[in-house]
């Protein structure tokens, strides 16, 4: 079969990783890489000329899939809008951009015919949406609990180990975990924005807005160990759902988990419980999660063909 065309939006952390799985492969075609600035030095040795801060060029190629990973929400959540309007299938890893909608981009792709799939934006390599539909399957969900970012997580480790503040998020930048503006870490945006996917893969909808703890150099953290917890419960039908800096766990689950380790547990109606963790951010982790829903993808795309 001829090769899939694909655009990747974004070579940072994220899109970085993608290119160097993609290019050498030979079932994909790399038909462009939408950056801001295309003469910037990159990690990754692709050829110059695939490179534009173009969207239009970019769709001008006809690519069959666009892999988006931005770090900007509302310039993603454009780019995937006019990607699905033009019939391209989009895997998204970026949580500011499909969190702003999640229904609507559903909607627009099963008009357009095509498909839409975000892993890799809640949990990074751990299989969080997937346990949440798991779950969801098998009755109405109660609510969820979950570690979701691994910027906080990596960082009160080392803030419980004695490090610095700026010494700690000097290191999750370093590592690649952090967001470019590392404030949507600190200050629960980023786990927000997860725990509205997980809302909408629990419930059919999400909050509205939600109440954020903010960990900051000047945050009271006591002896035992701090996690910050996204969480979201149906409450006789309203949500309540929060991001919170908990210092009084006594979760095996969460307290298990060292650097940027991420988890989930899911409270099924009838009380069953599901749990899921792993790597929740860096490039590799996200790399594997963003090219599990390309795999998605592609069989779905072999499926339609066949009934054609
Ligand atoms: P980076 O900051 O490393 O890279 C972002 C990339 O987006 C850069 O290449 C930048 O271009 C490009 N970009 C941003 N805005 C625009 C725009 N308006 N037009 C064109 N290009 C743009 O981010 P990451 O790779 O770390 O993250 C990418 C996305 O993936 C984010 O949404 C993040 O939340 C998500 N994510 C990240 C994870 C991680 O561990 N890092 C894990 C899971 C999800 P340029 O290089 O020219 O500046
Ligand atoms: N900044 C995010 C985190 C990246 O630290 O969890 C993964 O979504």
């Amino acid at each position: 079969p001829a090769p899939l065309k694909v655009a990747v939006a974004g070579c940072g952390v994220v899109g970085g990783g993608l290119l160097s799985r993609l290019l050498p492969d030979s079932r994909f075609e790399v038909v462009a890489v939408l950056v801001r600035d295309p003469k910037k030095k990159r990690d990754v040795a692709a050829p110059a000329d695939l490179f534009t801060n173009d969207v239009d060029a970019v769709l001008a190629k006809k690519p069959d899939l666009l892999l988006e990973a931005l770090s900007e929400g509302e310039a993603g959540h454009a780019l995937i809008r006019r990607a699905l309007e033009a019939g391209c299938d989009v895997v998204s890893a970026n949580k500011q951009a499909v969190a702003r909608d999640p229904k609507g981009l559903q909607a627009l792709a099963d008009a357009n015919g095509c498909r839409v799939a975000w892993s890799a934006s809640v949990g990074g390599g751990s299989p969080m949406i997937e346990t949440l539909r798991a779950a969801r399957a098998a009755g109405p969900v109660a609510g969820f609990e979950a570690v979701l970012n691994g910027t906080v997580n990596f960082m009160l480790e080392r803030l419980g180990a004695g490090a610095t503040f700026g010494d700690a998020l000097a290191d999750a930048r370093a590592a690649g975990f952090a967001e470019e503006d590392p404030s949507s870490d600190l200050e629960g945006f980023d786990a927000a924005a997860k725990v509205k996917l997980l809302s909408f893969e629990a419930f059919g909808r999400s909050p509205d807005d939600l109440p954020r703890d903010v960990l900051a150099a000047e945050t009271p953290l006591g002896e035992a160990p701090v996690r910050q917890i996204g969480a979201c419960f149906d409450r006789d039908g309203g949500l309540d759902a929060s991001v919170r800096l908990d210092g009084e766990l006594e979760d095996a689950l969460f307290l298990s988990l060292n650097g940027e380790r991420n988890a989930l547990k899911v409270y099924g109606q009838d009380g069953r419980v599901w749990t899921c963790k792993g790597r929740g951010a860096g490039r590799w982790a996200t790399t594997e999660s963003v090219l599990a829903d390309v795999a998605d993808v592609m069989r779905a795309r072999r499926a339609a063909a066949e009934l054609v």
